[in-house]
């Protein structure tokens, strides 16, 4: 169960290397293990290096808004986890469960969708530190700035938590996670979302 658990968050520590560094995979896998520590290459270091990364940037795209990532993968994961505050049991398994459109009553239901649902919130986060993706004002959103990212790192840490609560099954441990991860989308809204219309939305 363990090492289940390691392996997202490792590509999460590879893949927010990625992000927020701008630094290739190939660059990533030979820092984590495949050199001596402090062996990546630093920036301008050759043109090849350079290329690498204009070629691994230039692979990532924002062709959606920052709404809609909102509303097409946080909104649905966060209710599926937020269900289990109460009892799972009332989620039966649907006639066709491999097309139920409710993870909870699917193949992969129960607390396996809270599982599951957990865990793409933690790769949302990446989602949510790729540059250039607008907000509903049109400015891009502010992905460098220290605290979104400190919120994004927030929306992790809570999904890895709901993750660890779900495995448990423990309905005490769930409520907690779930109460910090509301906490977590809060905390960014509080700054860049609850503005007075859509226009100044994303600005701080
Ligand atoms: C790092 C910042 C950040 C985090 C974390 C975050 N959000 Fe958002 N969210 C925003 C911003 C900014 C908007 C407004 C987007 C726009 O209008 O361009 C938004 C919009 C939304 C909307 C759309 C509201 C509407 O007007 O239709 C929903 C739903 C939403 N967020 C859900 C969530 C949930 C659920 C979480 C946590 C699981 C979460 N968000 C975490 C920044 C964040």
């Amino acid at each position: 169960m363990r090492t289940r658990r390691r392996s997202p968050l490792c590509m999460c520590v590879v893949a927010a290397a990625i992000t927020v560094a701008v630094v290739v995979p190939v660059v990533s896998m030979e820092a984590q293990g495949g050199g001596p520590r402090g062996a990546a290459p630093a920036p301008g270091r050759g043109a090849s290096a350079a290329q690498a990364r204009g070629a691994a940037a230039s692979q990532m795209r924002t062709d959606v808004d920052l709404l809609h990532v909102m509303r097409g993968i946080l909104f649905p994961s966060s209710n599926v986890v937020f269900a289990a505050q109460d009892d799972l049991s009332v989620w039966k398994p649907a006639a066709d469960p491999s097309t139920s459109p409710n993870p909870l009553t699917s193949t992969y239901g129960g607390w396996t969708a809270v599982e599951n649902a957990s865990l793409a919130l933690v790769e949302s986060a990446n989602l949510l530190l790729i540059p250039g993706r607008l907000c509903s004002s049109g400015k891009p959103a502010p992905v460098q700035r220290a605290d979104w990212i400190k919120f994004v790192q927030g929306l992790r840490d809570a999904g890895n938590a709901a993750y660890k609560a779900a495995q448990s099954k423990g309905q005490d441990a769930m409520v907690a996670a779930t109460g910090d991860l509301a906490d977590a989308c809060s905390a960014c809204h509080a700054v860049y979302r609850e503005k007075p219309g859509t226009a100044n939305r994303c600005v701080p």
